[in-house]
């Protein structure tokens, strides 16, 4: 890994009850930051678990993930881990279901100590930028489920991560909400230079990426292009 590689995932393997699931099998691949990482495969591949990983949900059977260097298994708050420096967008979308938009978009930011004012006209923001502004004082019961997975991806955008992690993000979108999540994650790594993993069916989306890597039954059969 050198200065530029904000991820490095090395030899990475996870097991589920007790050894008879082998969800990853040695897994090993880096990114760079402001790199844009598809990672493709069949359902029960292992897309999901990587990511949980990687995001510090789970953790591994063996192997490490360095993230900055740091390497996740030294992390013993993976709370304060996840709100400084990842932001996730879940397969389903887990908003705050008693929260307004904003404020689910808002909260990441509390844990930054982001004053009041500032967090609410970010919030507005990211949630105009998804073309949601005028959903913001709603519910999450109360939007599509369009809607809501959008104000998911801009909740994890809020804090400007250098790593953002992304599953199945346009899996309820249609293909004019699903180019506008994907151009906000291309933008992201752009202009703020951050990492985005993003697991996907969508070859249409992973065609975007700057890289794919294709699992299958938790291993790397191909990884393209080959730019390393
Ligand atoms: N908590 C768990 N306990 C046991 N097995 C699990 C658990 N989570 C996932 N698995 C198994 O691990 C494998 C990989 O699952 P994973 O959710 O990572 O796949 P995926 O590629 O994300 O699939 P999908 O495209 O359907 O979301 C599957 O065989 C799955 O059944
Ligand atoms: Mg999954």
């Amino acid at each position: 890994m050198n200065d530029t590689h904000i991820l490095a995932v090395r030899q990475l393997v996870k097991h589920y009850d007790g050894g008879t699931v082998e969800a990853i099998r040695n897994i090993s691949f880096e990114a760079r930051g402001g790199e844009i990482l598809a990672i493709t495969g069949p359902s029960g591949c292992g897309k999901s678990t990587l990511l949980a990983l990687i995001g510090l949900l789970d953790r591994p059977t063996a192997g490490s993930i360095l993230v900055g260097g740091l390497d996740l298994a030294t992390i013993r708050d993976p709370f304060a881990y996840r709100a400084c420096s990842v932001g996730f967008v879940f397969q389903f979308h887990h908003l705050i279901s008693s929260m307004t938009l904003a404020e689910n978009v808002a909260m990441p930011m509390i844990a930054r100590k982001v004053p009041r004012a500032e967090r609410r006209a970010r919030a507005l923001e990211l949630l105009a930028r998804m073309d949601l502004g005028h959903r913001a004082h709603f519910l999450p019961s109360r939007v599509s489920g369009g809607e809501r997975q959008r104000a998911a991806v801009a909740r994890a955008l809020a804090n400007g991560p250098s790593l953002l992690l992304a599953d199945e993000p346009t899996g309820n979108l249609d293909s004019v909400n699903g180019a506008r999540v994907v151009d906000l994650f291309i933008a992201h790594a752009r202009d703020h230079g951050g990492t985005v993993v993003l697991a996907t069916h969508n070859l249409e989306l992973a065609a975007r990426a700057d890289r794919t890597i294709d699992i299958r039954d938790g291993q790397i059969v191909r990884i393209s292009p080959a730019k390393e």
